[in-house]
């Protein structure tokens, strides 16, 4: 592990909460089939590890969002670079999220989804940090609240390094 990083959640947490987090999905959509959608690139190992923990029906989407600017500071002005492919009118669509932070991102991908009129949408995100928090978004599924700090790791990267790490980890400022 690079001396620059803090774990700050080991694998067997990250499991232990998907786990918990797939059983109230599973159980809150019972008798009924979803179309998950990831969004690239950060919530690729997120999304991987919670559908295989569904025990319901589950169809699989992306989308890749891109924000001008830095990329720690997130999020000015957002805009779709890959859209949806799967047709998700009157379909219930569960948003996969790495992090929410100030919370633009999702509003903007909140409103370009509810456009396809599906039949209804819950989100749900690894980490949600509050201290940035500037567009109250609707998180129904929340696996850690996290205060402060940059975290990379399980997917999420620090300009496109450390995503293959398998833990969560805070970069020392
Ligand atoms: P926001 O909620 O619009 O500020 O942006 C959230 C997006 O910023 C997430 O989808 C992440 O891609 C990125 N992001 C925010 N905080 C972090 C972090 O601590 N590590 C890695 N990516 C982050
Ligand atoms: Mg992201």
């Amino acid at each position: 592990m690079p001396s620059d990083l803090i774990r700050v959640l080991s694998r067997d947490e990250i499991a232990q909460r998907i786990k918990a987090l797939a059983n109230r999905i599973s159980k809150d959509y019972v008798g009924k089939e979803i179309c998950a959608i990831g969004v690239l690139k950060g919530a690729f190992i997120f999304l991987s590890d919670l559908v295989r923990q569904l025990t319901i029906p589950v169809q699989i989407d992306f989308v890749r969002l891109a924000s001008y600017g830095d990329s720690a500071e997130s999020s000015e002005n957002v805009r779709i670079t890959k859209g949806i492919e799967l047709d998700i009118r009157d379909r219930h669509v569960l948003v996969v999220e790495d992090i929410v932070d100030c919370g633009r991102t999702m509003a903007f991908l909140l409103e370009y989804l509810n456009g396809f009129h599906p039949k209804s949408v819950k989100v749900c995100a690894l980490i949600t940090k509050t201290e940035r928090r500037e567009i109250d978004v609707p998180i129904d599924y929340v696996g850690y609240g996290v205060e402060h700090g940059f975290l990379v790791g399980y997917g999420l990267d620090f300009a496109e390094k450390y995503r293959n790490l398998p833990e969560i980890y805070r970069i020392k400022v």
